[in-house]
């Protein structure tokens, strides 16, 4: 017989985002709920390295469901991509009797949680914990939902001060090389243009549905730029390019950056994460490994680390139409 998992280690890795704090206290409350222990392990795989873990109890994540960021904070590890690194994070968790592990990311994440497995064998189920929405095998991943509403937020903004001046705005969203969060955030602001890496829309089709739209009356208009973009690449350049062939707009750039990460999380997210975080627990327990836990269609999921990393999350083409049609 199996011996049951006692204790059970949680991180969160890569950029940050909100809902991860919900995860964390669902995974501290399930252990709780089911008798497991549960050790928290500090900036991410870095701090699985160094050894810097501190035991969670129910009481620890009290008060932290609203907070956005992580408590556990996060990092970019460049040591455990090397077998040494993750040599020394093998020998921190045996140290320590740990049975199992939790990591909330994204594809980074992930593909060092299945190094991990390849290598030793450890059991790791992942939650996807990322504002970019670019991971195979979740409906959402935590952070995106509340993500989305501080883009519109920023970009109802803008429009008052585009609109006052009969501007021209290009906003640059985050989403590294995926347009979720510049197509969502588009529709939902009501913006004349969506640039995303997955739809090459070409410079002059841009400027030609940009002298449209003037044409047409709209004194002032809004162009959404996903960071990952081909024209937009460099949404300055770009801003620069219409500036200098067509005077007649007043272009101005905006890049809401950063701030697209922080923040209290919405209803959405924390629900998410606190299912999630339930879900990976008992999944541990029922001795998953190498899956990632995810919500399909309402219902709760699991895929392969692997499929997750690697299937491309295919952009929803009617929302591309709907783009087009509400923006004439
Ligand atoms: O993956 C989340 C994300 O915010 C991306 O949208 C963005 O490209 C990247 O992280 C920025 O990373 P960093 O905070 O390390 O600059």
């Amino acid at each position: 017989m199996i011996a049951p998992i006692k204790k059970i280690a949680i991180l969160t890795s890569g950029g940050d985002a909100p809902g991860m704090n919900a995860a964390i206290r669902a995974v501290v409350r399930a252990c709780t709920y089911y008798s497991t222990e549960c050790i928290g392990i500090y900036r991410g795989y870095q701090g699985l390295i160094e050894g810097d873990f501190k035991q969670l109890t129910a009481r620890h994540v009290s008060n932290i469901i609203n907070k956005g960021g992580t408590i556990l904070k996060s990092a970019r590890s460049t040591e455990f991509r090397t077998e040494e690194g993750r040599a020394k994070a093998y020998k921190n968790l045996k140290k320590e009797n740990i049975g199992a592990l939790i990591v909330i990311g994204g594809d980074g994440t992930f593909t060092g949680g299945l190094k991990f497995i390849e290598e030793y064998n450890f059991p790791i189920v992942g939650i996807p914990g990322t504002i970019d929405n670019d991971i195979y095998g979740t409906d959402k991943t935590i952070g995106y939902d509340t993500a989305l509403n501080t883009v519109v937020e920023a970009i109802d903004k803008i429009r008052d001060t585009a609109s006052s001046h009969n501007r021209l705005f290009f906003i640059e969203v985050m989403g590294r090389d995926a347009g979720f969060i510049a197509l969502n955030s588009g529709i939902g602001a009501g913006a004349e243009e969506i640039l995303i890496p997955e739809h090459n829309l070409g410079l002059d089709r841009l400027v030609d549905s940009l002298n449209k739209s003037k044409a047409k009356g709209k004194t002032s208009s809004i162009v959404v730029v996903s960071e990952g973009d081909k024209i937009g690449k460099n949404v300055f350049e770009l801003a620069d390019y219409i500036n200098q062939h067509y005077p007649d707009y007043d272009v101005r750039v905006s890049v809401l950056g950063h701030m697209q990460r922080g923040g209290s999380p919405s209803c959405y997210d924390r629900v998410l994460a606190s299912r999630l975080g339930v879900a990976a627990v008992e999944a541990l327990l029922d001795r998953s490994t190498g899956v990632m836990v995810g919500i399909t269609n309402g219902q709760i999921t699991t895929v392969g680390l692997n499929k997750a990393i690697k299937m491309n999350r295919e952009i929803n083409k009617e929302l591309l139409k709907v783009a087009e049609i509400t923006s004439v």
